[in-house]
Order: C-alpha cells, then structure tokens, then sequence
C-alpha cells in the first residue's frame, strides 16, 4: 500500500508531516509521547508474561502495540513501540528494564575501559526493528511513523549512575572529573544513536524525535559546551534523509534556545513554558511540539478542555504546532480522556 505513489502522498501530506514542515494544516495534528502503554487495557494484555526488553525484540508484538493507540485514539502519528536502550542492549551492554523503574545497568560506566563496551552499532544488531517497521508503514498507510533514540546525555546518565536518577551526581562528577572521557563518551553514544535512528529511516520511518529527557538537570553553559556537541552530531547524521527531526526534553525551558541552535526541525518543549515563548526561545524556523501537562489528564473533562484551550491559544499564531504532552502518557492515565483530547484538539483546531 504505502508503495503505490498516491499513497506516498497521501502519508507525505499528512497533517502531522505538513506541521514539522510549517506548513498550513486541515487541523493540528496530535500524538502522545508513550501513547502505546500501561494506559491502554490492551496494552497490559499483551505484555502479560513478556518482559519489556523482550517485547522489544518480538516484531509482531511491536507492530500491534505500536497500531494499538493509533486506532483507539486516532491520533496522528504512531510512535515506534521499543525503548531509549534497545540499541545499548543490542551491543552487548548488560542491562535490564525493571517494571516501575526503568533501566537499570549491571556495571555501571565510569572509568575508560568502559568506553570499549559500546562498540558500533550494526543494522543486523537490530534487524528485528527493521522487520517491525516494513510491517509498519505496510499496516500504517498514510499515518506517519515516528522513530526515535535517546539522546547521548539522557542515555550516558542512565550508563553512569546505573539507572534512573534524581540528581545524576556519578554523571556529573565524570563530566566536571574528566572531561576528555566525559566527551569521549557522549561522541561513542552519538554515533550509536545516530546509527539506531538511521537503521529506523531506512526501514521507512517518517520522521524522527531525539528524547533527551533528562538534559534538564543542565545549565545552560554545562549543555552548551558538553552535550550540544553530541545531539548536534546525531541531527546532522540524519540530515541528508531530509525527515523531520524532533528534539525533545524536560525541564529544558532555560535550554530552548540551544536545542533550537542544535539544529532540529521542531522542538518540543514541556508544560513549563507556554508555547508561545518556547518558540521564541527556540528562535524562528522550527516547529513546536506539546505542551499539556500529562497530570491535567486527571482533572474532569472541562478542565481538561480549558488547559488544552490554553496550549491552543498560546501556540495559535506559530507555523507548526503538534499538539503533545509536555511528556509523556502516564501509566494510571484513564485511556478515554485522551481519546477524548485527540477530538477535542481536532474540532477546535478545523480549518
Ligand atoms: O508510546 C511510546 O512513546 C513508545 C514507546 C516508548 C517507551 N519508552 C516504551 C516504554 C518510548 C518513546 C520510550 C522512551 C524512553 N524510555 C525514554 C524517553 C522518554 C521519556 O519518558 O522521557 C526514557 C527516559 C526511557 C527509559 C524508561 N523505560 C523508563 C523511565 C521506563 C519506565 C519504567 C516504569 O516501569 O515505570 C521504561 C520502560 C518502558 N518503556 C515502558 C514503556 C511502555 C514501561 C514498561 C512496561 O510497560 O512494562
């Protein structure tokens, strides 16, 4: 289906595609960072005596949990259903995804021996990604797929300290401690990316989005100097494939303006700045992606249409808004209440 060329045009000229491109919609496009999950019943059906990592590597069930909130919600776009270190585990590092608290690693990364533990990432390391999204984009049609990476500072976090973490101290002390291996290996984690992201284009992935969820925990002259290098890198290696790239992060209101300058075709910003000031911040050119505070989903439903409304107004002047989250889905999020939002910003944005 998606071969024939009409159908080629009917994808390209898809509201969510024409948004990253800023160019005029029918209606704002909307998706849902972790749209396929634990808020879904028929998501937790499906994973039931799967692990996570294991679900990742089986392309039947990365095809139906990847469609699962397409055709609930209708949103405009699916996410690529796998994890930010899919590719680490595809290399050989030792690590685990523990229900209720994310990635943990055996040996956590902090000297310059760990630095041959990641070697290059090779199309065959994944080929199970490259067979879910040829069922993909053939189940898809015209609905966009989005494919995506952890960026190098979000993903050496979760190599350094070990797992999840508040303060990212271990990340930290080795940045400030040892900045040679500091940059050394944010550089080995974005050609790993960059790597894992093109294997997902190849494949016919439609755009892309770099989650760099905890930059963060950044100030700006730290991301500037260490970390932008990195992400810069990985954007440009995708480049030439000419699909959008999108750069997201949380708690980045006071980096906006670098990740704009790391050179993304749309920004995503948090709930923390109204949209209208994060595309100042980003400064002109790109799009902007968000913001709804994930939590307004568990307020009633004409609360919920007040705070969208807010998102709506802030970002009803910008060339290219996708409606998101600020980030993602949460688990205990009721499953109708986005149905409900998906329509919502569908009818009030109609053109
Ligand atoms: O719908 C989608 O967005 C696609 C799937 C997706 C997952 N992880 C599935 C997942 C995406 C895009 C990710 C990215 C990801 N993974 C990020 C970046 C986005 C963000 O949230 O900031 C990060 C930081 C991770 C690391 C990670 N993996 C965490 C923190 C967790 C949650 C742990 C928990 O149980 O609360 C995971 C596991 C994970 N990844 C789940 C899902 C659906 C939950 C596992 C399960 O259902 O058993």
């Amino acid at each position: 289906m998606s071969e024939t060329p009409d159908a080629r045009t009917a994808l390209t000229d898809s509201p969510f595609l024409r948004a990253c491109r800023r160019e005029p919609v029918p209606h704002t496009p909307v998706w849902f960072m972790r749209q396929a999950g634990r808020s879904l019943p028929e998501y937790r059906k499906l994973r039931e005596g799967t692990t996570m990592l294991d679900s990742c590597m089986r392309p039947d069930l990365v095809t139906e949990i990847t469609l699962q909130p397409v055709r609930r919600h209708k949103v405009d776009a699916a996410i690529f259903f796998s994890d930010i270190v899919v590719p680490l585990k595809a290399i050989g590092v030792d690590l685990d995804i523990k229900p209720g608290v994310g990635p943990v690693v055996e040996r956590p990364f902090r000297s310059r021996e760990d630095l041959a533990r990641l070697r290059p990432l090779e199309p065959d390391d994944v080929k199970y990604v490259t067979e879910a999204i040829g069922m993909l984009t053939t189940e898809l049609g015209d609905t966009p797929l989005i494919g995506f990476a952890g960026a190098p500072f979000t993903l050496a976090s979760y190599l350094v300290e070990g797992g999840p973490s508040r303060n990212h101290e271990h990340t930290k002390a080795l940045m400030y401690g040892d900045p040679q291996l500091w940059a050394d290996l944010l550089d080995r984690l974005a050609d790993l990316t960059g790597a894992f992201l093109r294997v997902q284009i190849e494949a016919g992935a439609s755009a892309v989005q770099l989650f760099d969820s905890w930059a963060g925990a950044l100030a700006p002259a730290d991301y500037r100097e260490t970390v932008l290098p990195a992400s810069k890198k990985v954007l440009e290696t995708v480049a030439p494939y000419g699909v959008p790239r999108i750069h997201f992060g949380v708690g980045t209101g006071e980096l906006l303006g670098l990740m704009g300058e790391a050179g993304a075709d749309v920004v995503g910003a948090d709930w923390r700045v109204p949209l209208d000031e994060a595309a100042r911040r980003i400064g002109p050119g790109r799009a902007v992606q968000g913001n709804l505070d994930p939590a307004v989903l568990f307020a009633p439903r004409e609360a919920v249409e007040t705070q969208t409304r807010k998102v709506l107004d802030a970002a009803q002047d910008l060339p290219g808004h996708i409606f998101n989250l600020g980030h993602g889905v949460l688990p205990d999020t009721d499953a109708e209440a986005l149905t409900r939002l998906v329509a919502y910003v569908h009818e009030q944005t109609a053109r």
